[in-house]
């Protein structure tokens, strides 16, 4: 045979050679178990657990949910009732590292090619451990779903890094204004508000009863450019937090007047859409929280505009932004109707 044949043939018998070997030496033990396949490899997935890295991992990337969250009810160390970030967003660790390919479906840890889930179904996250039923330890805090938020998301009322809502604060901060002061200094607001608060002269706001935490709130608003109405912003600009507490006094201890204008039908027809708002502004327009806007005394016109602003995203305000979301303009008129037609006690 001649020579370069002879050695063709030993390199094949070479490579045929490392193939054989390699084969032996790389293919798993369980390759043929069921087939083509690598029979533990279920058994190897599931065996690799997920790696939890704990809520301080993620403060220094999310600060400010950290700061909601740690400040939370969720987070009660005390009582050992932690519900900790990756209970609701999945593990960010690290997973085991076993061969080269390891990594590849899912990522290395959080933030590195690994993504945390952004739970979309609240109502679904929530209930798992919210949601009332019978042997379920008291201690735990439960609504009824249906009753509770009828068909809305959970996280329009709820932050879920800080979900409860302070509705018994009576007096979130007391109020050391002057009425008699307030009374002088409303002489400015006298021309658009209402002598007694009662706006009369332009579809506007009654503030005659209202919560005086929201109302220096809203003051305070107009003047750092939060809330923006041409009108009502150079006024708020020229307050200082003293004319803000002597106003807030003296326009909160004056007596609410109900719209007159009300339609009775709409009205009727706004109370299915006002159970969505029971919950804050009450079955007649006070609010259950003292830092909360009081409905009632409002005209029509004004209520809608508001909703429409919290709509449009003209004005801010997080809980009701969530809110009016899935409001029909229907529902709009048909509430505002029923808060206009609220009556003044
Ligand atoms: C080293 C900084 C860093 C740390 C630590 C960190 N994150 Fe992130 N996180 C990021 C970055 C950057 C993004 C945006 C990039 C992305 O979407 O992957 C992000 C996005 C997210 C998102 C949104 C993902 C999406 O799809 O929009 C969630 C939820 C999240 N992180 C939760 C957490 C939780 C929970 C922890 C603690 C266990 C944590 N992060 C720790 C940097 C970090
Ligand atoms: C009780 C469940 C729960 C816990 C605990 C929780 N989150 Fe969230 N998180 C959510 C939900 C639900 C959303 C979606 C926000 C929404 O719908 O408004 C979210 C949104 C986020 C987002 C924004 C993602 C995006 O794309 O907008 C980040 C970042 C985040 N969470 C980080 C954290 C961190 C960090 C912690 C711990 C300090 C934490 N979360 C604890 C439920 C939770
Ligand atoms: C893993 C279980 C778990 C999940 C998921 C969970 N929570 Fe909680 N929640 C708790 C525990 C535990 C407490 C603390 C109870 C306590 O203080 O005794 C709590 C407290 C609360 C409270 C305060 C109740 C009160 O008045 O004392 C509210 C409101 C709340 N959760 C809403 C939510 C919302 C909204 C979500 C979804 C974004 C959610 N929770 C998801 C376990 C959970
Ligand atoms: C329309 C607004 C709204 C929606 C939507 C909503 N909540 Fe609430 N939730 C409230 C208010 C207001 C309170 C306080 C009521 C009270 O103290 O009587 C509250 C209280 C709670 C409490 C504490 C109850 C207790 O007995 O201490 C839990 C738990 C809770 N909500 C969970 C949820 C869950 C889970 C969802 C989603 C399925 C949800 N909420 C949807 C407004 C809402
Ligand atoms: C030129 C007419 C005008 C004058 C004068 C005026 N306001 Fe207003 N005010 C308005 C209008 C219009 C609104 C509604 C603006 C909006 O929709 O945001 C309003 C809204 C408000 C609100 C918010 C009410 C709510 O329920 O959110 C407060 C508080 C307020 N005014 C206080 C005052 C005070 C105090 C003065 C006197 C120092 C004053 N206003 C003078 C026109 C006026
Ligand atoms: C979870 C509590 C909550 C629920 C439910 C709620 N609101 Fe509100 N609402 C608030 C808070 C807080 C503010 C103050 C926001 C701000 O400062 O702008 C507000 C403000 C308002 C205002 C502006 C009042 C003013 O004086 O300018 C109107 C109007 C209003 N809500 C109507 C409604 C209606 C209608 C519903 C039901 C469809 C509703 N709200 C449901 C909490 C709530």
């Amino acid at each position: 045979m001649p020579r370069h044949i002879v050695r063709l043939v030993l390199l094949m018998v070479a490579i045929g050679a490392v193939g054989y070997v390699a084969k032996i030496f790389f293919t798993a033990d369980s390759f043929y178990e069921y087939g083509h396949y690598r029979g533990k490899s279920v058994a190897e997935i599931a065996s690799d657990k997920p790696k939890y890295k704990g809520s301080e991992y993620c403060e220094s990337c999310h600060a400010e949910r950290f700061a909601e969250w740690s400040k939370g009810v969720h987070n009660k160390s005390d009582i050992g009732k932690v519900v900790k970030c990756e209970v609701c967003h999945g593990a960010a660790g690290e997973r085991d590292v076993r061969g080269m390919f390891e990594h590849l479906a899912t990522g290395v840890d959080h933030p590195n090619k690994l993504k945390l889930v952004v739970p979309t179904d609240a109502r679904k996250l929530c209930t798992l451990c919210h949601e009332k039923m019978p042997g379920r330890p008291a201690q735990q805090p439960q609504i009824v779903v249906a009753s509770h938020a009828g068909t809305q998301q959970c996280t329009v009322c709820h932050n879920p890094h800080s979900p409860k809502l302070n509705l018994v604060s009576t007096a979130p901060t007391p109020i050391r204004g002057d009425a008699a002061r307030g009374k002088a200094k409303a002489a400015a607001c006298v021309g658009c508000h209402g002598a007694e608060g009662v706006s009369v002269n332009l579809p506007g706001p009654s503030l005659a009863g209202q919560n005086a935490a929201y109302f220096i709130a809203a003051l305070k608003a107009y003047g750092t450019g939060a809330r923006d109405n041409p009108m009502m912003s150079a006024f708020a600009k020229g307050a200082s937090d003293d004319d803000a507490q002597d106003l807030a006094a003296y326009f909160a201890a004056l007596k609410c007047q109900s719209s007159l204008t009300a339609e009775k039908q709409a009205a009727a027809a706004g109370r299915a859409t006002a159970s969505k708002c029971i919950a804050c502004h009450g079955a007649d327009g006070v609010s259950s929280n003292r830092a909360w806007p009081n409905l009632v005394g409002h005209s029509k016109d004004y209520l809608v505009a508001a909703l429409r602003a919290y709509k449009s995203g003209s004005r801010k305000g997080n809980m009701m932004a969530g809110i009016v979301k899935t409001l029909s303009d229907a529902e709009t008129e048909n509430v505002a109707a029923y808060y206009a037609g609220a009556s003044c006690k």
